[in-house]
């Protein structure tokens, strides 16, 4: 449909915000929706106006609601609360609270989940031509793991209520959704009875499922409250239970950390993460990212190998089997909590040395205080930063260091963009891009990019020191980098 055919239906008696002439927002009007776009929403255009829509697909005609339609805003957003026309891909959303002002915590389940990972390919697409300026653009495949696409997330934080109910968020909203069962969630949140219990004094509880050992539960008091004032529900025996404040991770029951378990070349290894540290969330993504991670590296016996945004260690310990004990493995991480469960996790491989601190602080430093990459630069690096990225900053850095070979993990495919189109000035193209779906219904999706020098290896060079805050503690990526200044040169490979 034209936009000149669509028209506004009938304004709903509470009529909001005025949104400009003869429209408001929460005012219903038809669409004809465009392309997916990056963040679990579509493209319509209304008067020549881009609109954001959710829960629709392309090619649908749907009736939308616009949630936020400012008039002087760049783009409005919508939200599709009936498909005229409705698209192929689309099914029955399996969860009662997935929908038009409910839970925000998942963007596609009303679409099949093949259509899903032909979505989320086509995402990835799009960010490496627009931002990336990739031409062409490499296929892109998202693979997924076996499943329906529910019952898979192993960490589940939920918000608490003023009157001590647990829910989710609604999408762009601090509103909290009560919720007996995330149908996304490993069944335990609803099992170990959190969803049902109150938890009054509590910002959140995260309730965490490990590949072995029972299950832990981590209460957060609201700000400024210590977690040992909080009145804690009875939960069912075997149940771990620990509280979470500034001062750290804190024993109610049991134990305050969970042991994960990943193949590395080919025996199972334990890794040991606290409280709500990070882990890969999908059962099957810390499996998943570990194989795909050391087949792009092929570390060599004896190579000095980087883990920079390394947690409590996935591959560091991979990279570790390959370099051998002739090599060298450096395991990078902000947060100190992480650093340490790195450190007692990988304490049998004594070519990993783990550095707590943040990945643009430590790379100039490595560089110039001896073994092992004064001694010319790093052979590998894998970098799995969070949502933000790497940013121009520790690419630069990265980049000065010469290595043969960086892995990219990257959970957010426009930062990714970001950073490829960076390595790509500083030399570094991508040379392989495998894309994973391993959180379905939601729009996130994983890649592991490959970048090799495009013109053969340059050599080393000195590390830029950059300024940046110190990282704070499990949200270390609030740092900013700012200005840079010289460092001492590193030494020049032989
Ligand atoms: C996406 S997680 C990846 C962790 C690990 N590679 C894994 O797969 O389990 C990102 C990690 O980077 C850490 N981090 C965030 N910003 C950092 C920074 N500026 N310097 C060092 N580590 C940082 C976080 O604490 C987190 O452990």
């Amino acid at each position: 449909m034209p936009d000149g055919d669509q028209h506004h239906s009938h304004t709903p008696a509470a009529a909001r915000d005025e949104a400009g002439p003869g429209l408001v927002t929460d005012e219903l009007v038809q669409l004809e929706i465009g392309p997916v776009a990056h963040g679990g929403h579509c493209v319509a255009r209304y008067d020549g106006r881009v609109v954001f829509v959710r829960h629709t697909l392309p090619g649908e005609v749907v009736l939308a609601r616009l949630t936020e339609s400012a008039p002087d805003a760049k783009f409005w957003r919508a939200d599709a609360v009936e498909a005229i026309e409705p698209s192929p891909d689309r099914v029955p959303a399996p969860c009662p609270v997935a929908g038009p002002g409910l839970c925000g915590g998942c963007d596609w389940q009303h679409a099949d989940l093949s259509a899903q990972r032909r979505l989320k390919a086509d995402v990835v697409t799009e960010q490496l031509r627009r931002i990336a300026k990739l031409d062409p653009v490499p296929e892109v495949v998202v693979e997924g793991p076996d499943g329906d696409g529910l019952g898979w997330r192993t960490r589940v934080r939920f918000t608490v209520d003023t009157e001590g109910r647990p829910g989710l968020r609604k999408h762009r909203s601090h509103d909290v959704v009560a919720v007996k069962e995330c149908l996304i969630a490993t069944p335990d949140a609803a099992e170990l009875g959190v969803t049902q219990a109150r938890w009054p004094g509590a910002l959140a509880v995260e309730v965490i499922s490990p590949s072995t050992g029972g299950p832990l539960v981590v209460a957060e008091p609201v700000a400024g409250r210590t977690g040992d004032k909080l009145r804690l529900p009875k939960l069912p025996q075997g149940t771990n239970l620990a509280t979470r404040d500034e001062s750290g991770v804190h024993q109610v029951k049991g134990r305050t950390w969970v042991s994960e378990e990943v193949v590395v070349a080919g025996s199972p290894r334990p890794f040991r993460v606290t409280g709500t540290g990070f882990w890969q969330v999908h059962p099957a993504a810390a499996q998943t990212l570990h194989d795909a991670v050391m087949e792009a590296a092929q570390a060599r016996p004896g190579e000095r190998a980087l883990d920079l945004y390394g947690g409590v260690g996935l591959f560091a310990a991979g990279l570790a089997e390959q370099v051998g004990v002739t090599g060298t493995v450096v395991l990078v991480e902000g947060d100190s909590r992480a650093a340490s469960d790195a450190r007692r996790g990988l304490h049998d491989l004594d070519q990993v040395r783990v550095e707590a601190g943040s990945v643009s602080r430590v790379l100039p430093r490595l560089a110039t205080e001896g073994q092992p990459l004064a001694e010319g630069g790093a052979d590998v690096i894998v970098l799995d930063p969070p949502r933000s990225g790497a940013g121009k900053d520790v690419i630069a850095q990265m980049v000065a260091l010469a290595p043969r070979v960086i892995v990219y993990v990257a959970c957010d495919p426009a930062a990714l963009a970001r950073d490829l189109a960076t390595a790509d000035a500083a030399g570094y193209a991508l040379s392989g891009l495998r894309a994973f779906d391993l959180f379905p219904m939601t729009h996130h999706v994983e890649c592991v990019a490959v970048l090799e020098p495009r013109d053969g290896r340059p050599e080393p060079r000195e590390v830029p020191v950059v300024t940046e805050r110190a990282p704070r503690q499990n949200r270390p990526n609030q740092a900013r980098p700012s200005q840079s200044r010289p460092a001492r040169p590193a030494r020049r490979r032989n």
